[in-house]
């Protein structure tokens, strides 16, 4: 499932591998990051958020057509960046990219945002929806964070930040599969982060809310809220460079959400019930 591999210079005409020397740069701020998902939304809004000279950005999607964009955006910020057409599924694919990657210059900062949802459509979530949605949703996280993690170790520095969600304080009728592909990751990361600490490597769990982008565009109901994708990138952004364990946001819907997690279920579960449900 990957398709070509290539790079893209920055304005300056180098290479763009040669440029990115790996480290933190004196405002704690990465050299090297890779993302997943970075095609569009929160992952193209991370790519933009970084971009800036002195920092190389692995950019991983399927969309070849939209990840140049965001490539060419970042390259136009001073960034240099290397984009690979990649589908997070394919275990070996991804994991020769993100070796590829940190071969070429230490990654400093892996995202491992890359996900899809699905709703009910008004019945039981189908068989297939639901495995598609842990495939990419979780499987998709595994395949990209668990080849980098040896080396991280390794050279005792490197940041791992998960890309979960609000919904994965509690299952959420509208969205089974979503909800638990979610809280797979938020706890994985969290066993993670303590377990890997004593190793020099940070692992973060981001729970956006509602946040602009094709995932939300395809809802029809109102969402609470809702934040640009570059806002939420910049909260992000700042939450890595503060290695905060859980990055929850906006307030009002985290807590809210965590709130329900919070709740018995024989409280919780008719109140869900009423919300509106994802198609
Ligand atoms: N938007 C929200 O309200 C919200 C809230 C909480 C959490 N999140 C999470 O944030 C992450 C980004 O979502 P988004 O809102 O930015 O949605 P989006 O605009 O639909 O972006 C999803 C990204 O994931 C990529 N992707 C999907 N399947 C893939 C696959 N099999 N292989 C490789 N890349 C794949 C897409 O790339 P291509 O299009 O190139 O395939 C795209 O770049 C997701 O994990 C999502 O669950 C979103």
């Amino acid at each position: 499932m990957v398709g070509g591999i290539f790079r893209q210079a920055a304005a300056s005409g180098k290479v763009a591998a040669d440029s990115a020397s790996g480290g933190f740069m004196p405002d704690n701020q990465p050299a090297h990051v890779l993302i997943t998902g970075a095609s569009s939304g929160i992952g193209a809004a991370l790519a933009l958020c970084y971009a800036r000279p002195g920092t190389h950005l692995s950019l991983g999607g399927r969309n070849q057509e939209r990840l140049a964009d965001i490539a060419a955006q970042a390259a136009a910020r001073g960034a240099t960046t290397s984009v690979a057409s990649i589908d997070v599924r394919d275990r070996d694919a991804v994991a020769d990219w993100a070796i590829a990657a940190d071969d070429r210059a230490p990654l400093d900062l892996v995202i491992a945002n890359a996900g899809i949802s699905g709703g009910t459509h008004g019945g039981p979530e189908t068989a297939d929806q639901t495995r598609a949605i842990f495939a990419v949703n979780l499987d998709g996280v595994l395949n990209v964070a668990l080849p980098v993690i040896p080396r991280m170790i390794a050279r005792r520095r490197g940041q791992i930040a998960i890309i979960s969600s609000l919904a994965a304080y509690r299952g959420f009728p509208g969205a089974p599969a979503y909800s638990g592909s979610k809280a797979a990751v938020k706890v994985w990361g969290e066993a993670l982060r303590a377990d890997l600490a004593p190793q020099g490597v940070k692992v973060n769990v981001v729970m956006p809310g509602f946040i602009k982008s094709r995932m939300t565009d395809a809802n029809d109901f109102p969402m609470p809220f809702l934040m640009p994708a570059e806002k939420a990138a910049e909260i992000i952004r700042s939450g890595l460079a503060a290695n905060r364990a859980r990055i929850a946001f906006p307030f009002p819907t985290a807590f809210l959400a965590w709130a329900m997690g919070a709740l018995s279920p024989v409280i919780a579960d008719p109140i869900l019930r009423m919300l509106p449900k994802k198609d």
